[in-house]
């Protein structure tokens, strides 16, 4: 399969581990002997720092985002750098040069594009562009649910949703204030046009997140003993 792996900042480079880094590598590098993978790494608490910095000293949201970009792609080459031979060396500054990365062989990893988003939608719109089989988000919540599970003690996880029931619930999540969806809209949109089905997952352990793609991969049912996070399917 071709997957698009998303990989929240604050799993991969929470406290900058070396652990951290070489447990996503090493299953990473399992994977690629059977899927062709492009990794996409998002910014965590850094990026969310160097960002509160510079609004602080003045800068506008489009210059800030460029910084939490920056942010992103130090991340990705951190994760490129515990890959080794098996990543392609750079991450890909935008969704062609990412497609023209794959074509090495290796495991491609980037971070953030352009201003105005994050790296959920760089996700979903690179699995557009290489018409990927499965996108997979590797977040820190273990799936999609009707509320903020932390605050609604009645929110219940949903295990599968269509795109369009998830753009509801990501529009309605959006508009209450100070909450935040696991996916961005644009990613969601993208989701939806694109059709490509898509599992939010949990991503602290890798190792779930390989048995999670295998167990995609052979199509076989759900097992009780994965956590499986939600699937969107068309
Ligand atoms: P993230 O994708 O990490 O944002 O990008 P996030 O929502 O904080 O994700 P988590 O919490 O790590 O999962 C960090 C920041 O980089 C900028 C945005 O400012 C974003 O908030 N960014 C990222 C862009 O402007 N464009 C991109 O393509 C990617």
């Amino acid at each position: 399969m071709l997957i698009a792996l998303s990989v929240g900042g604050s799993i991969l480079a929470k406290d900058l581990s070396t652990e951290g880094f070489l447990a996503y590598a090493g299953m990473l590098k399992e994977l690629s002997k059977e899927h062709k993978l492009i990794v996409v790494v998002g910014g965590g608490v850094a990026a969310r720092d160097y960002i509160r910095t510079a609004r602080n000293l003045g800068a506008n949201e489009a210059e800030s985002d460029y910084i939490g970009i920056s942010i992103t792609r130090l991340n990705a080459q951190l994760l490129i750098t515990a890959l080794g031979e098996d990543a392609y060396p750079v991450p890909p500054l935008d969704y062609k040069e990412a497609q023209r990365a794959l074509s090495s062989g290796k495991i491609v990893v980037m971070g953030g594009v352009i201003p105005g988003q994050t790296t959920d939608a760089v996700t979903a719109i690179v699995a557009e562009y290489i018409k990927a089989d499965l996108i997979v988000i590797a977040t820190s919540v273990d799936g999609v649910y009707s509320a903020d599970p932390k605050k609604d003690p009645n929110a219940i996880k949903y295990e599968t949703l269509t795109p369009k029931e998830l753009v509801k619930i990501v529009i309605s999540t959006e508009m209450k204030a100070g909450s935040q969806s696991p996916v961005d809209l644009l990613a969601v949109k993208i989701i939806e046009r694109s059709n490509i089905k898509t599992i939010v997952m949990h991503g602290a352990d890798p190792m779930k997140v390989a048995d999670v793609i295998m167990q995609e991969n052979m199509g076989s049912m759900p097992s009780k003993k994965i956590p499986l996070g939600t699937r969107i399917v068309g």
